[in-house]
């Protein structure tokens, strides 16, 4: 029996990617393609474009931000844009130090090597990559002990492609390889609703503009889940209703995935609801969080907390995870705090 954990499940959960192969068309090709995420777009334009003038191949490139804003979209539309071959691994993909040098040896001139979740790569691994990255270039160590010898082998020129959720965790060495580096945004709701809409052709699925936008709204700013809560709707729309999504049905359905009107889910008032109840509002640690709601920190880290911070629902301090008094209000719960109250004469509030 395979046991799915609850994160599996979760509707919203802009980590996993398993319907992606359904819909194949749905990934953007091209840089035109791609909605929102400007800066990084012109950015890239002129990286391309200046590679291209001087036939030579890309910079590395770092990708950072939350599951679902379009890393793995980027690495592949860097690839088509260059006219080059993209070779998909990953850093827990990557176990030996051996598995990376056979794929850096089989790379051609301008291949892209994509490696996502790159700050999981180890540490002798990392060793590798460093003097490829830097200097093309493979250092092999052959025979034991004192007679070892080290032969330095030639890679052609290529460009690595990383991608990662916590830029943090990737060390300084490995960071300051990469001529790039740019962190995706949570998109707003223009490119929300463009990136829904763009969709609703591609699924073939009648929709209107106030439907559009409802599905935007509550998709968290992340490409991946208004995709995933679109094809709900657009089921809940053909069973429930006569197959067309309008603002009523789309509403309707997301109210029944308990999505609410901020793109919040269970886990996410689950995370607050333990906070504040449990906690008194914080300061709690992410460690206690998660075992408090048999839940992975990983994914409260990855996946919750960087909405809730940007909504202004959740602080972090030294002390641990704070709820704010947006919080409490978007949860209906009167706003009251443990916490040190300021002092009666110093009184900051309204
Ligand atoms: N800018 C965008 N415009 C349209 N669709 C996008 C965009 N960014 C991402 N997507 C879609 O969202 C999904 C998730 O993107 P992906 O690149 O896999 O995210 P990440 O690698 O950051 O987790 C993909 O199906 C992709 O087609
Ligand atoms: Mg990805």
């Amino acid at each position: 029996m395979v046991l799915m954990s609850p994160v599996e499940n979760r509707l919203i959960n802009p980590a996993s990617n398993s319907d992606e192969a359904v819909e194949p068309g749905i990934r953007p090709r091209t840089l035109a393609e791609l909605i929102g995420q400007d800066h990084v777009k012109e950015n890239l334009s002129i990286l391309i474009e200046a590679a291209r003038q001087r036939a030579e191949s890309l910079d590395h490139v770092l990708f950072y931000g939350p599951p679902g804003l379009g890393k793995t979209t980027l690495a592949h539309v860097l690839s088509n844009e260059m006219g080059v071959q993209i070779r998909v691994t990953s850093g827990p993909a990557i176990e030996r130090a051996g598995d990376l040098a056979a794929i850096l040896t089989n790379l051609k001139a301008g291949d892209i090597l994509f490696i996502d979740e790159i700050h999981r790569l180890g540490k002798a691994v990392e060793e590798v990559l460093y003097p490829a990255m830097e200097d093309f270039a493979l250092d092999i160590v052959i025979g034991k002990g004192p007679s070892a010898k080290s032969i330095r082998l030639n890679l052609p020129h290529f460009t690595v492609i990383g991608a990662t959720t916590r830029p943090a965790m990737v060390s300084a060495p490995l960071r300051a390889r990469f001529g790039a580096v740019y962190r995706l945004e949570y998109y707003d709701q223009p490119a929300m609703e463009a990136i829904v809409k763009r969709a609703t052709g591609l699924f073939q699925v009648e929709a209107q503009p106030l439907g559009i936008s409802e599905i935007a709204r509550r998709a968290r700013g992340t490409p991946r889940v208004a995709l995933r809560l679109l094809r709900r709707v657009r089921d809940f729309a053909q069973v429930r209703a006569n197959g067309l999504i309008d603002n009523q049905v789309a509403a309707d359905a997301l109210d029944l995935l308990r999505v609410d009107y901020l793109g919040l889910d269970d886990l996410d008032r689950r995370v607050l609801l333990t906070i504040i109840e449990k906690y008194h509002g914080g300061p709690v640690g992410l460690n206690t969080i998660a075992a408090s709601i048999s839940e992975e920190q990983d994914t409260i880290m990855d996946v919750v907390e960087p909405y809730l911070l940007q909504l202004g629902f959740l602080s972090r301090t030294p002390q641990g995870r704070v709820a704010t008094e947006r919080a409490y209000s978007h949860l209906g719960i009167h706003y009251q705090t443990t916490q040190q109250q300021p002092g009666l004469f110093n009184r900051e509030d309204n």
